[in-house]
């Protein structure tokens, strides 16, 4: 007998049905608009109106040969894109070129002495660093010798940094595109087994590391790492024979990890050898791959987005100047991890390749505490800032009048990586920003190298909680599930779609063609035999809407991936390493809304037959497997131990009855279960027995673990 919770249940899901079937209605409060201040237009870059006609599908693609320009090139591109194989375009064909040279060596002639990295050490009593052009130059230079003549690493080798927020990293990264070797870099809040996996997946036999770096006031032994992930390696069978360790205080040793001798070595020593060394940057095709990046899919494995050299560069310096409004003189901070794909492009690559000071800050936005940040922008006068909502909302919460003791102001600002609430892009629009700075929410993926949706910071009106339009000669589309196209102002959500290819697109999935075309571009692919780019939109897995205004707003993912504090994870993956653990009979794990972080892991654990161990015990061995086997920034809000899933018929776990009752929603339908009984057992073991009101909840958890 079903109880009257479920009745109501289900009559409520009824009622809605008519309305939410194939498409869903979303009701959204229309903001008002704000416009750039005048002081902003009057420097910007990019001002010209007729932009997105220069961009617009009539000159396409010949159109990004604007920002194929900004570079350096040893050979000049014979075809802009070639379409002969889709979807693996091809960008700037027959051109030449090389990215560290564009980075670095062909901004000594005007800015050898001017600050490239400013390095800002979590410790306050630590200065900041800053590093010329020219002193760039000499240690990227030292350190591609020793790559190449210690490491024996040559172009087209694979190489797995992992790494912390100090200035060796873009160091390495870009001695690796000197030499046009492929770096991988794992996010350094990834643990040692995760590290190892992906260093396995790309066949890396090099790993970079460094010793120790500070988190929140400690100093945190990273080294350790290295260990593990060697093991995790190795049990996929690649062999990695040198670790190369840098010291995060040269001479002084911060891991407790043993050095093994032959295979680890103190990179800090061994280029006293190297001092003085000069290597000629290797010119590279435009469609050679620059680098790899490990995002989360559906699937368990992570995927190794590959970038080009040519179409990545060009893109991500055609964005930077036009949408980050980048000059040479401007001193740009972009709050995010180099380990991410908006550290790539832009902390390192986008901003290097136009001469600017970028900063790079080793800790946490809150040490010691939420004045941080707004104390460094006061200090390097900074006046371009980049941040995400969950720094945004952390810092708003640990210190909401904070920003106006500081004499900080910024021309431009920008936020990333998650739907931003319309309260908060106020909070940072006139607390932040003081109301002097033009704001650009920027919608992209690791996939995508750059922007792709965002306002044009001099041009368009800002809208909170909408990204904006497509950026220039980017042709967003939104895609009901029958391939139909949703027009601007139906009120209703859909797949957001490019319809066109870009220079910033990732060549292919490391490894894995067929899974790049299935993932990418199976769904909305209108004729798999044609070779026009017109039949073979991108879909990004974002639910969106597109107001009348053309303005996009972002959803969330409408696959099985968590957007957890502006950063992918695969629930797949965190299942996986939930049932490495003898006790547990199934797992599944859910999104909950969390007030900072935007979404946090839920995880639902049932136990094998005839299992003692306490709840306690369970949930520590959970966070301990999760944090060894993915990372701390994966470790759940709460491990929930369930009697049994909510299964169907067919013995598939119904995460989205479990989403719901995480987030406190509606359940659905329940009745085609084939344990429908558990669903109030669960839910009074996860709310407890008061029967609480019901919320609507966000879209993106609507649509969890939904058949498609
Ligand atoms: C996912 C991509 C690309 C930078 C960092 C994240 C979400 C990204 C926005 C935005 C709403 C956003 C999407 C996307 N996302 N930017 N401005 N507004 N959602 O890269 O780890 O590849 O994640 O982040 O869901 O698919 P990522």
């Amino acid at each position: 007998m079903a109880t009257p919770r479920q009745k109501l249940n289900t009559k409520e899901h009824k009622s809605k049905q008519k309305l939410t079937e194939a498409q869903i209605a979303v009701h959204w409060k229309e903001e008002g608009v704000f416009y750039p201040p005048k002081k902003f237009i009057e420097q910007a870059n990019l001002t010209d109106p007729k932009v997105m006609e220069r961009f617009s599908e009539k000159n396409f693609p010949k159109c990004f040969e604007e920002y194929a320009e900004m570079l350096s090139w040893y050979q000049r591109w014979k075809t802009v894109l070639d379409t002969s194989d889709p979807p693996f375009w091809k960008w700037f064909v027959g051109g030449k070129l090389n990215v560290c040279h564009n980075c670095v060596d062909r901004q000594l002639a005007k800015y050898k002495n001017k600050a490239a990295l400013i390095c800002v050490p979590e410790p306050e009593d630590e200065a900041p660093v800053a590093i010329t052009y020219q002193e760039l130059y000499s240690r990227v230079n030292e350190l591609a010798a020793l790559l190449r003549d210690f490491a024996g690493l040559k172009t087209g080798d694979r190489v797995t940094i992992h790494m912390p927020m100090i200035a060796e990293l873009p160091i390495t990264m870009l001695a690796c595109a000197r030499l046009g070797v492929v770096h991988s870099v794992v996010f350094g809040g990834f643990s040692g087994e995760a590290c190892g996996l992906r260093a396995a997946d790309s066949g890396s036999r090099v790993l970079v590391y460094a010793d120790s770096y500070y988190r929140s006031g400690k100093l945190a032994d990273h080294k350790a790492a290295a260990d593990l992930a060697i093991e995790a390696a190795k049990r996929e069978g690649q062999t990695i024979d040198k670790v190369l360790v840098w010291q995060r205080h040269p001479g002084k040793y911060g891991s407790a990890s043993p050095m093994v001798k032959g295979r680890d070595y103190f990179i800090n020593e061994v280029l006293k050898d190297f001092r003085g060394k000069r290597v000629e940057p290797v010119p590279m095709d435009a469609e050679a791959p620059l680098f790899l990046m490990y995002t989360s899919g559906t699937t368990g494995k992570p995927k190794g987005c590959q970038h080009r050299t040519g179409g990545y560069l060009a893109y991500v310096t055609g964005t930077s100047k036009y949408i980050q409004d980048i000059h040479p003189e401007d001193v740009y901070w972009c709050m995010a991890d180099i380990g991410w794909i908006t550290g790539h492009s832009y902390i390192v690559y986008g901003p290097l390749a136009l001469a600017a000071t970028s900063i790079i800050y080793e800790g946490i936005p809150i040490y010691p505490d939420a004045g941080r940040p707004w104390r460094i922008a006061e200090r390097l006068n900074v006046n371009i800032f980049h941040t995400s909502p969950t720094a945004i909302r952390m810092l708003r919460k640990a210190g909401p009048d904070e920003p106006k003791k500081y004499n900080c102001h910024f021309k431009h600002m920008t936020t990333v990586g998650e739907p931003i609430e319309p309260e908060v892009w106020k909070w940072y629009y006139n607390a932040v920003g003081k109301g002097e700075a033009v704001i650009v929410d920027t919608w992209w993926q690791t996939e995508n190298g750059g922007f792709l949706c965002s306002t044009k910071p001099a041009i368009d009106a800002m809208k909170p909680g909408s990204a904006g339009p497509g950026v220039p000669g980017i042709y967003p589309i939104i895609y009901d599930e029958n391939k139909q196209e949703m027009p601007a102002g139906s009120q209703k959500a859909g797949n957001i779609c490019i319809r066109n290819p870009w220079p910033g697109i990732f060549q292919t999935i490391w490894g894995d063609r067929d899974r790049f075309v299935r993932t990418y571009y199976q769904k909305y692919c209108k004729s798999p035999k044609s070779k026009d780019w017109r039949d073979w939109p991108y879909f990004a897995g974002d639910g969106a809407l597109l107001a009348k205004d053309g303005y996009f707003r972002i959803l969330g993912r409408v696959d099985d991936v968590i957007n957890v504090a502006g950063h992918r994870l695969g629930t797949k993956e965190l299942e996986s390493a939930c049932l490495t653990i003898p006790e547990v009979a199934e797992a599944a794990v859910v999104p909950v809304v969390d007030e900072i972080k935007g979404r946090v892991p839920e995880i639902y654990i049932s136990l094998k037959p005839g299992v003692t161990t306490s709840a306690k015990e369970m949930t520590e061995k959970v966070t301990h497997t999760i944090e060894t086997m993915i990372g701390k920034i994966a470790r759940p809000k709460t491990v929930q131990i369930v009697p049994d899933m909510p299964k169907t018929r067919s013995g598939k776990i119904m995460r989205r009855v479990l989403a719901a009752i995480s987030n406190r929603m509606d359940t659905g339908d329940i009745t085609t279960l084939a344990n429908s009984d558990i669903v109030e057992q669960i839910r009074e073991l996860v709310q407890g027995r008061a029967v609480l009101p019901l919320q609507e909840g966000p879209e993106d958890i609507k649509r969890f673990g939904q058949e498609p």
